[in-house]
This record gives C-alpha cells, sequence and structure tokens, in this order.
C-alpha cells in the first residue's frame, strides 16, 4: 500500500508523513529531501540555476542514495550523510530552482520508483499523486495559508537562532510556491482523487488523525 502526501512547503507534510509511517508501520520516503541533495552537489560545484547544460552533465556524477537509521531517512550524497545540508535556506532556494529540470526529475523518480517497490510508503513531495505514484491508494493534498506557513518556518528559524525577517520568510514562500505551481514539468497540484486537507487551524495530531483514518478506510 502506498500513501502519497503532496502541498506546498510547509504545510506540515514531513511532520505528518513521519507520524503517519510511524503509526501504520510504513517506510517514510521524503522526496523533498532528495532534490534537496541534487542542490547540495549543484551548490558545492558552483553551477548556476539557471545553467541547464551544466545541471545535466552533474546529474552522470551526483549520487543519491536513501538509508534508514533507527527509523529516520538518511540522505546520503556520494557516500557522504548530507542530513544536515539541506535543511538550509540557500539549498532550499536552490531546489526549488534546479527540481524543474527534467534531467533532475528523471532520476529522482527512478529512485522514487525504486522504493516504493520495495516497500508500503508514506511518500511526501509536490508529484506524489499525480506522477510519481498515480495508482496509490491514498492520496493526499495538504495544505495551509501562506501566513500560516510563514509563521511555522520563522518560528522554526528563530528556535534554530538563525536570524530572519518575517516579511522575507513570507515573500520566499510565495516565491517558492509560484515556481513548484507553474514549472512546465510536474507542477505541484492536487491529484484528481486526492483528499484536501486544510491544516491552517488543525493540531499535528488531528492532521494525523484525519488521514489514518482515510488509510484505515482504503485498507
Ligand atoms: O518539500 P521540500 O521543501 O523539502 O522541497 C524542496 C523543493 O523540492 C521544493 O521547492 C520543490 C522540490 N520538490 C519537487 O519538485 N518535487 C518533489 N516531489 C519534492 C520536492
Amino acid at each position: 500500500m502506498n500513501i502519497a502526501i503532496d502541498g506546498p512547503s510547509g504545510a506540515g507534510k514531513s511532520t505528518i508523513a513521519k507520524l503517519l509511517a510511524k503509526e501504520l508501520g510504513f517506510i517514510y520516503v521524503d522526496t523533498g529531501a532528495m532534490y534537496r541533495a541534487m542542490a547540495v552537489y549543484f551548490l558545492e560545484n558552483g553551477i548556476d540555476a539557471s545553467d541547464e547544460e551544466k545541471i545535466i552533465s552533474a546529474c552522470e556524477y551526483a549520487d543519491v542514495t536513501i538509508c534508514y537509521e533507527n527509523g529516520e531517512q538518511q540522505v546520503i550524497l556520494n557516500g557522504k550523510n548530507v542530513n544536515k545540508d539541506i535543511r538550509r535556506e540557500d539549498v532550499g532556494i536552490m531546489t526549488s530552482k534546479t527540481s524543474v529540470y527534467p534531467k533532475v526529475r528523471e532520476k529522482m523518480t527512478l529512485l522514487q520508483h525504486k522504493l516504493a517497490e520495495a516497500s508500503d510508503v508514506v511518500m511526501d513531495g509536490r508529484d506524489i499523486g499525480t506522477c510519481v505514484l498515480p495508482g496509490a491508494e491514498v492520496k493526499i493534498y495538504l495544505d495551509a495559508s501562506p501566513m500560516t506557513r510563514a509563521k511555522r518556518r520563522f518560528d522554526q528559524l528563530k528556535e534554530k537562532n538563525v536570524s530572519c525577517d518575517f516579511e522575507e520568510v513570507l515573500k520566499d514562500i510565495e516565491d517558492r510556491d509560484y515556481r513548484d505551481m507553474h514549472r512546465d514539468i510536474s507542477p505541484l497540484k492536487q491529484a484528481e482523487d486526492a483528499v484536501f486537507v486544510d491544516s491552517s487551524e488543525m493540531s499535528i495530531d488531528e492532521v494525523v488523525e484525519t488521514i489514518y483514518k482515510i488509510c484505515q478506510e482504503k485498507k
């Protein structure tokens, strides 16, 4: 059984998907983390986000794999664990710009298919229900208002002692939404058969409970 959770940045996908996977005994696959690992490679090699030719050739040299340590997904880039690097703001922005390229998506989608074939998965991302796992038994589109998502991101950054400006965080979220929703290939959109869940006014437990019930009905 596969569960696809799509939605914009900051909607709570990874928190919810992780808890849901634990409750169901499934593997959690964070596909954003894979695209982020590719972006780390592009940044480390000084490749400009607009240089598609260089990005295409770099795809040959960036080996991204996934493993699990105490149930937590670890992303390995060319043998090095990059779990910490992928959460940087510059990496997030680079990821949104470079995940538009067909070559990058082709490489990541192949890896995602392999993971879903090997286990029951809860997979989150932007195109899981629409492109990667169109046959997923449960599809969720998890959303929240841009203000709510910016506030969550702002609080997370403050907790990490990263200096930031709320208006800038909000603008980053809006720009990222625009890029993710308007790219030519696999744009972020709700699959026709996905259930829409708005987490703006819901607690984490309420969202997990709502999706868990949907999964039980499909089992
Ligand atoms: O979910 P996230 O914030 O870690 O995702 C980072 C970026 O990766 C996001 O801007 C869009 C891209 N992404 C994608 O294009 N397709 C996916 N399945 C997952 C993420």
